[in-house]
C-alpha cells in the first residue's frame, strides 16, 4: 500500500497561490497534494477539480464528524469530485464510518483520524472523559475503523508499528509530522524524518511547510522523495 510520492500539505489560502506554487513544479510530474480546511473553505471544491486537471492526486483532509446520513450523502459528493483520499473522526462512531464508507464507494481510500496529535492524555482524559491511556484509544480508535471496512488512519510515525498489529500490515498508516534532517520542526512537537517514517513501516508521509516554505520548493520536495525512497 505504500505511496512512493510524499503528500505536499497545500496549505495555502487562495487558489491563487496554489497555481504559483505549483508552477514550480515541471508539467509532468504529477505530485499527490493534501487540501484541507483553509484551502477547501476558502478556495471550494474546484480547487480539487483544478488540480485533478493537471493529474495530480488529491488528499482531501476534512475529517467529517456529522450523523451517519448527512456524512454518507457528503462522501458522495466528494466521491464525485474524484478525491482519491478523504478522512473522517473515528470518534464519530462504527456506524457513521460505515455510512461514510457507503456514501464513498470503494474507488477513493477512506481513512479515520484516531486522536489527534495535538490532543495530551491529560486533555483526552479531561475534556473527552476517556480514562484510558492515550495510545490505548488510539489503537481502540484504529480497531473501529478496521471493523467499519475503511482503509486506514492518520497517526503518528510512533503509532505504526502497534497499529499494524492490531489490524493488518496493509492497514494504512498516513503519517504528517516529518521534517527532513535539519530542517525546522516549527509547531510541530515530535518529528520523523522521511528515512525514518519508512522504516517504521509508514504508508503515506504528508509534509507541508519544509517543501511549500522554501527557497526552491522543487528541490525540497526532490530531496524529501529520495530520503523517502531510500534513493
Ligand atoms: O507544514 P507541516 O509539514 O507541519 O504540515 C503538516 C500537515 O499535516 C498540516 O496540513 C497539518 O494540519 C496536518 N496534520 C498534522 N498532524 C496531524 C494531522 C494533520 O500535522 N496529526
Amino acid at each position: 500500500m505504500r505511496e512512493e510520492r510524499p503528500i505536499i500539505a497545500l496549505d495555502f489560502p487562495s487558489l491563487d497561490k496554489v497555481k504559483t506554487f505549483l508552477s514550480l513544479f515541471p508539467s509532468d510530474e504529477k505530485l499527490y497534494l493534501k487540501i484541507g480546511m483553509e484551502l477547501y473553505y476558502a478556495a471550494g471544491p474546484e480547487v480539487v477539480t483544478y488540480v485533478k486537471t493537471y493529474g495530480h492526486s488529491v488528499f482531501l483532509d476534512l475529517k467529517l464528524h456529522d450523523i451517519p446520513n448527512t456524512v454518507k450523502s457528503a462522501m458522495k459528493v466528494l466521491a464525485d469530485l474524484g478525491v482519491d483520499m478523504t478522512n473522517v473522526h473515528a470518534a464519530g462512531g462504527l456506524e457513521m464510518m460505515s455510512a461514510a464508507r457507503e456514501g464513498l464507494g470503494r474507488d477513493s481510500k477512506l481513512i479515520a483520524v484516531t486522536q489527534l496529535t495535538s490532543t495530551s492524555q491529560e486533555q483526552m482524559q479531561a475534556d473527552q472523559n476517556i480514562q484510558s491511556t492515550l495510545a490505548d484509544s488510539v489503537l481502540h480508535y484504529a480497531k473501529k475503523t478496521k471493523e467499519a471496512g475503511l482503509d486506514g488512519v492518520v497517526c503518528s510515525a510512533r503509532e505504526v508499528e502497534v497499529i499494524k498489529r492490531a489490524t493488518s500490515s496493509d492497514f494504512i498508516c498516513l503519517t504528517p509530522g516529518i521534517r527532513p534532517e535539519g530542517s525546522a520542526s516549527g509547531d510541530q512537537k515530535r518529528v520523523m524524518t522521511p528515512e525514518q517514517a519508512r522504516q517504521i513501516g509508514s504508508d503515506y508521509i504528508v509534509i507541508g511547510r519544509p517543501i511549500t516554505q522554501a527557497p526552491d520548493p522543487l528541490a525540497a520536495y526532490q530531496a524529501i522523495y529520495d530520503q523517502w525512497n531510500h534513493h
